[in-house]
């Protein structure tokens, strides 16, 4: 049977994708941010998943205002790095798991959340960025991922967006699909998104360290408990685009209900507009 072994968390920046992208990772402003995924390289390269599912919102790329899916389920064979308005990135493509793609979407959506299947989509920074800082540096051509990745992307863009709650529970229906999956397979499920940012308006340049930090300890500690924060504290204390973080209650949700083991955690103010969090859950 396939089970889950860990969780990651982690914010997804663009302008991390560029540093990297353009050599600029040992800038003294880019450093300190690097310094805080060296221990998650590793740990990856220690802890190489046979899948990874990837929690993750596209921003206005594969989707645009004309159709707004609240959860969708990559269940191809591949997907092409989209061009974000700048070319795509230089990484290489991301490489799907169909077979347990598909099981999972059955299984969720007979456990009454309603996913929309996705056949083709090209992932822009907020499922390559997460990729990049986790893996490091790889050839766009003669490169890969270390596994096969299954996108899950879900709408924190336009309004209305899920619930923590529904999050949360979704993340339990995706740790029952992946357990009734007949293959010995190792999964990690990846949270991204978030911390405190806002982007946009009076408020631009939002962040606010005590509530991710808040966030950060009840995560690990009381996950459902933190489902229950509604949408509007996340936007009200975290910024408009604070509102990421419900997709990091996906990924705990799928962790088992016994108490994580905390591999790894870190949180950096500035990165571009954004406060960096990064967590390693692993399950006992
Ligand atoms: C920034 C952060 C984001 O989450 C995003 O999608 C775009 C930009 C930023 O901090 O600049
Ligand atoms: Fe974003």
């Amino acid at each position: 049977m396939a089970r889950i072994t860990a969780s990651v968390y982690t914010s997804h920046v663009p302008a991390i994708g560029a540093a990297m992208d353009l050599g600029k990772t040992a800038e003294p402003y880019w450093q300190p941010v690097f310094a805080g995924y060296e221990f998650g390289r590793q740990w990856l390269k220690d802890n190489k998943p046979d899948a990874i599912f990837l929690v993750f919102n596209d921003h206005a790329t594969a989707f645009s205002l004309e159709m707004i899916p609240t959860f969708a389920i990559g269940t191809a064979a591949e997907y092409a790095v989209a061009d974000e308005g700048w070319g795509p990135r230089p990484v290489p493509k991301v490489i799907g798991h169909p077979e347990l793609a598909s099981h999972i979407a059955q299984s969720v959506i007979q456990d009454d959340f309603d996913l929309t299947i996705v056949n083709k989509m090209d992932v822009d920074h907020g499922l390559t960025v997460p990729l990049s800082l986790m893996c490091g540096e790889q050839d766009p051509v003669k490169g890969a991922w270390p596994c096969p990745v299954i996108p899950f992307a879900v709408n924190v863009v336009q309004y209305p967006v899920p619930s923590g709650r529904r999050c949360f529970n979704l993340g339990r229906a995706i740790r029952k699909a992946v357990e009734s999956f007949d293959q010995d397979l190792n999964v990690q499920i990846w949270g991204t998104g978030g911390m405190s940012h806002q982007l946009q308006g009076a408020r631009a340049g939002l962040i606010n360290k005590a509530w991710d930090n808040r966030f950060l300890d009840r995560l690990i500690s009381e996950p459902e408990a933190l489902a229950q924060v509604p949408h509007i504290e996340y936007v009200r204390e975290a910024g408009s685009e604070g509102i990421e973080l419900v997709m990091w209650l996906i990924a705990r949700g799928a962790m088992s209900d016994a108490p994580p083991t905390v591999k790894h955690r870190f949180y950096h103010v500035p990165a571009s507009n954004t406060a960096v969090g990064h967590l390693i859950l692993e399950n006992n």
